[in-house]
């Protein structure tokens, strides 16, 4: 009885931080633009490119290492998701992370108003680059205590 209820509970947990990496509430993506394939590879002219338009869009409000501590986040209602974190990066493909740049929502500005869909798969490159550790090492560690 007692372990499930501790099942449970960590269940609940779990769940709870998944929403609080993402921001306040949920943000779900169309299926179709999950699935969606990036057509621009990493290479590090798109890193360098991803990364100039980071400084110029982004930085203000998520930070120069997507820690969500830009400059502007005192002014924001809410912070800015944290771009360096792994689980939360690691489970959105691509397309999702170009989707929701696209999109934006409250604060997070409409970003296919400003910039072509090239330049927002550059970004999406760049960002899988602020990812502080691999998925993988992410789980290990995580097992380990
Ligand atoms: C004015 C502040 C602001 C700027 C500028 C901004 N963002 Fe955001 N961003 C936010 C906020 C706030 C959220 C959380 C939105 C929500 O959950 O409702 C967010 C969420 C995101 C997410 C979704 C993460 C998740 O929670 O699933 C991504 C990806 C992202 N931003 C990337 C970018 C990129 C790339 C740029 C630059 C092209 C950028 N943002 C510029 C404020 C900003």
């Amino acid at each position: 009885m007692r372990l499930r209820w501790l099942a449970a509970a960590a269940c609940v947990l779990i769940a709870s931080t998944v929403l609080l990496a993402h921001g306040e509430k949920p943000w779900p993506v169309p299926a179709a633009a999950k699935k969606r394939k990036n057509p621009v590879p990493a290479t590090p002219e798109s890193l360098r490119q991803g990364a100039a338009l980071y400084r110029s869009n982004c930085l203000v409000c998520h930070g120069a290492k997507g820690k969500g501590d830009g400059p502007w986040v005192e002014k924001l209602p809410a912070p800015p998701s944290d771009l360096s974190d792994t689980p939360m990066m690691g489970e959105m493909t691509d397309g999702e992370i170009f989707w929701k740049i696209s999109q934006g929502r409250g604060e997070m500005p409409r970003f296919e108003l400003q910039l072509d869909e090239r330049q927002r798969w550059h970004l999406v490159n760049y960002l899988r680059t602020l990812v502080e550790s691999k998925p993988g090492a992410q789980a290990e560690k995580e097992h380990k205590h």
